[in-house]
């Protein structure tokens, strides 16, 4: 797997490492983790194996477009939780990715929740996108019914762009209600950035 140039970013409190093989052990305890998992996937913790399919996914996003990919924040040296910047494949040629187009995301340890960490994280992750990497459109899903994960996307400013229904095999509890997928644009962000100076 060729990892391709992802830099390592600041905060006021985080410091966010490209992920590497070494943080193995801190995803899989989030993946394990039923507080952390009500709302992902099948809503129940992973299995260690599935854990270690979702750590090589995660490293995998940082090989296809330069400097995306995912990142493992520290506060204090405490591991906090990953934030994620990944490549989106194009419509109608799958094997490709948009270098303009990136799919957002978090995960953080219970410990830490409800402190500030994911808008933080997040905040410093789309002005990379936008500003370093050229990057047009940020975008997010999540349960509608995960409502610290839609809270968070807005608080980085990403807005509901939309409610769709798919039908799951094993499908989590509150599946019913649907997905949400929530987006910014490089223009609105560019705005809501002057907005606050
Ligand atoms: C979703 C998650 C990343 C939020 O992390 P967090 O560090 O607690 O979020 P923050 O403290 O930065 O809060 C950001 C905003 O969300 C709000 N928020 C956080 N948790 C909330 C909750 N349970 N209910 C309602 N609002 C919530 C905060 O009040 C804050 O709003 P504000 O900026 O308007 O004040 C965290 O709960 C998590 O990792 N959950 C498990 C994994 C997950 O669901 N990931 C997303 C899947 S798509």
């Amino acid at each position: 797997m060729t990892i391709k140039a992802q830099t390592s970013l600041r905060t006021t409190r985080l410091e966010l490492v490209p992920l590497g093989p070494e943080h193995l052990d801190l995803t899989i305890q989030l993946d394990m983790d039923p507080k952390v998992m009500k709302y992902v996937a099948f809503g129940v913790p992973f299995t260690k194996d599935q854990a270690l399919q979702v750590h090589q996914w995660l490293l995998q996003q940082a090989t296809y477009v330069p400097g995306f990919g995912t990142w493992v924040g520290f506060a204090g040296g405490e591991f906090v939780g990953w934030w994620i910047l990944a490549p989106r494949p194009i419509a109608d040629n799958p094997t490709k990715f948009s270098k303009e187009e990136a799919d957002f995301g978090f995960r953080l340890s219970p410990k830490f929740w409800r402190q500030g960490y994911a808008k933080e994280g997040g905040c410093e992750l789309l002005r990379h996108a936008f500003q370093d990497l050229g990057v047009v459109e940020a975008s997010g899903e999540t349960m509608t019914v995960n409502a610290a994960s839609r809270a968070a996307m807005e608080s980085c400013g990403l807005k509901h762009a939309a409610t769709f229904f798919n039908d799951y095999p094993t499908p989590p509890p509150g599946i019913e209600e649907g997905e949400m997928r929530y987006s910014i644009t490089k223009e609105d962000w560019v705005s809501s950035v002057s907005g606050r100076q």
